[in-house]
């Protein structure tokens, strides 16, 4: 009989993507499926844990035993995590972020002019989930904060340089055009001791993974 790494653990996972309205029937969102992400959670709930998951919208069913919170905005994503913040263990940001908003939503649809003239649109700039709840670890390291990049190039310089600059103990990089929409990806897991690549998998293989890679570095840390 083998105990489940995460029994009696908590764990809050964003994902998908966010979509931040111009009007009540456009925005702007970002490349995001949502599948790694619910996979991951999918993969915490089978190792024991309970599993709050943060959404945006998708098109997938929540994974058994999984709590959900669907959210549109980077902002009500925020606002979700940060309510739900108290007691967790691990905090495991999936979910690709809009960095900007449109700071001048129209409350009704904005209708094309007879002059051809085209919309404004001001931005400004949205909070960073994870940096928030980084910057909220306790001094015993809790919630242990694992965050995603999808970089285009450079993936080993950039992913390590992220992790120092996020505040975080492990960082999950991918390279875009490899990962978004697909059923498998290549990952490479960034920590204080360099970086280890797991190769091509499905997603739920590499999630399984990435979720014992995380209850390793928390048993080793844990004072609970
Ligand atoms: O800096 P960058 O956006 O590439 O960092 C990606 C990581 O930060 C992901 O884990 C993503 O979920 C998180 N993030 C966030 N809030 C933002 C932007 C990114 O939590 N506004």
């Amino acid at each position: 009989f083998q105990p489940k790494s995460l029994a009696g653990r908590r764990i809050l996972i964003t994902a998908g993507p966010t979509f931040e309205p111009i009007d009540p029937v456009r925005g702007i969102t970002n490349l995001s499926s949502g599948k790694m992400g619910y996979a991951v959670a999918r993969a915490a709930r089978e190792a024991g844990a309970e599993v709050l998951l943060v959404s945006g919208p998708t098109a997938l069913e929540t994974p058994f035993g999984v709590q959900r919170v669907n959210v549109q905005s980077a902002q009500q994503m925020h606002d979700a995590v940060m309510d739900a913040l108290g007691g967790q263990h691990v905090f495991v940001s999936v979910a690709a972020v809009a960095d900007w908003r449109v700071a001048n939503p129209s409350t009704q649809k904005v209708k094309k002019s007879a002059d051809g003239s085209v919309p404004q649109l001001q931005f400004e700039q949205n909070p960073d989930i994870l940096a928030a709840v980084a910057a909220r670890t306790s001094l015993a390291g809790y919630p242990y904060c694992v965050g995603f990049a999808a970089e285009s190039e450079n993936l080993l310089e950039y992913g390590a340089a992220k992790r120092e600059r996020k505040g975080i103990p492990l960082l999950v990089g991918n390279i875009g055009h490899q990962t978004f929409g697909q059923d498998d990806n290549t990952i490479i897991l960034f920590d204080e001791n360099g970086h280890t690549i797991l190769p091509r998998a499905d997603k739920l293989t590499l999630a399984r993974q990435l979720v014992s890679e995380i209850s390793k570095r928390i048993e080793k840390n844990s004072l609970f």
